[in-house]
């Protein structure tokens, strides 16, 4: 018997490991200082931002502690880095050259350049796979472009982008490369000096620490323009007294890593298999999204054959996972990555995303595929998978649909 739902959502976000809450419970408590304070607690406290900001940096393999932003999260982020480095870099009017299947958060602050700061915009596609070309990416290139910026790994197919031989193009000509790494750096797959990155975003909460905590790494000696103004903290890049316990727990999330103190990744992808294998043997006329090699060890991404996948889950509630087209906004619109890669608005919706985690067992694994098989052959049906587009009124997250 099943007590509590199998947990398949950790591309949304991970539980807190317990080990991240002992290291916080302390600054929750009795360690409450200040880090700017001048006496014990706010020495107490800075000593622990310090050590936190130290885990970080191996995390991604920064040079040093200098690096580091701390941010309420990747949304965040994302904001400082791109309209910071590109305001910098140039006040206005400047290019900016980013992907058809990036995170919004990234597609929001590439707007607010284009509608605030008269900044043009190139949206590179992807490939069936979610891959960008880096060839595409040159070919986007203008004499004003000042940042491209392209995710590591795309939070509903998992594919991982070719990022060193994105950096071979825009390194030398002086063009910064960001990065969004909310999803990659849990798997300890961030190396920015590898990579070539320039910045790099990052959140906590999917790599098993507390939510609301993230960080932007800033290679050493790029100038950015400020988001949040008004106080002095992290070196006046990202002002307000920093979230100590928070940041504590990022720091404590990133040293499990660093440290090989969680499982290695190799057993994630053994039972992210079984799980794909189980479920294309048994429901015939499923296919997988992503790449089929370069993609998060944890992401399956499932297309079923005419099954609506908001309903398919609505009859499985011993399954907490996501719909491959959950909009966020109630728009009703279909994901944008999954038109990106090629699909209509009715495989869309026939899309599932179960994402596997630290956590997950053999055990869930079996259930699952047993649950799914069950309820897709339990006649769920939307309009054929190769029909053309619907029109918009399709509900995709949310509402009883229409069927
Ligand atoms: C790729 C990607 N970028 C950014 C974010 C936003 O991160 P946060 O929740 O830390 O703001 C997410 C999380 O949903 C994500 O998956």
């Amino acid at each position: 018997m099943i007590t509590k739902p199998i947990y398949l959502d950790h591309q949304a976000t991970t539980p807190l490991d317990e080990r991240v809450l002992e290291a916080m419970l302390p600054y929750l408590t009795s360690q409450y200082g200040n880090p700017s304070s001048p006496h014990a607690y706010g020495r107490v406290a800075a000593r622990a931002v310090r050590t936190a900001r130290r885990h970080v940096v191996d995390l991604v393999g920064a040079k040093n502690e200098l690096e580091i932003v701390f941010t309420s999260g990747a949304t965040e982020a994302n904001h400082l880095a791109i309209v910071g480095a590109a305001l910098a870099a140039r006040p206005s009017g400047g290019h900016i050259i980013t992907t058809a299947i990036e995170h919004k958060a990234v597609l929001a602050a590439c707007r607010r350049l284009v509608e605030h700061h008269g900044y043009t915009l190139t949206r590179v596609g992807v490939d069936r796979h979610g891959r960008v070309h880096p060839a595409d990416i040159a070919a986007a290139l203008a004499p004003n472009t000042v940042l491209v910026s392209v995710m590591h790994a795309n939070n509903e197919i998992g594919t991982l982008q070719r990022l060193a031989a994105i950096a071979e193009i825009t390194a030398p000509r002086g063009i910064l490369l960001h990065t969004d790494a909310a999803q990659s750096a849990g798997y300890g797959l961030l190396d920015v000096a590898g990579l070539g990155v320039d910045l790099a975003s990052l959140s906590a909460h999917k790599l098993h620490g507390p939510k609301g905590i993230g960080a932007l790494y800033l290679r050493g000696g790029i100038g950015i323009t400020a988001q949040q103004t008004g106080g002095g903290q992290e070196r006046g890049l990202r002002a307000g007294t920093p979230n100590v316990p928070a940041i504590v727990g990022f720091g404590a999330a990133a040293r499990l890593i660093t440290s090989d103190a969680v499982p290695p990744p190799r057993r994630l992808r053994f039972l992210r298999d079984r799980l794909q294998n189980g479920l294309l043997a048994a429901i015939p006329g499923t296919s997988v999204n992503g790449h089929p090699h370069r993609r998060l060890p944890g992401n399956l991404s499932l297309t079923l054959p005419g099954i609506e996948a908001v309903e398919l889950l609505d009859r499985v509630p011993d399954i907490a996972a996501s719909t491959g087209s959950a909009c966020n906004t109630g728009s009703g619109e279909p994901s944008h990555v999954l038109t990106a890669i090629g699909l209509t608005r009715a495989q869309a919706r026939a899309t599932l995303r179960l994402s596997l985690g630290r956590t997950t067992t053999d055990n869930d694994i079996v259930q699952t595929i047993d649950l799914v098989t069950r309820a897709a052959h339990s006649n769920i049906h939307c309009s054929s998978p190769t029909e053309p587009p619907d029109p918009p009124q399709g509900r995709l997250c949310g509402n009883p649909i229409a069927r």
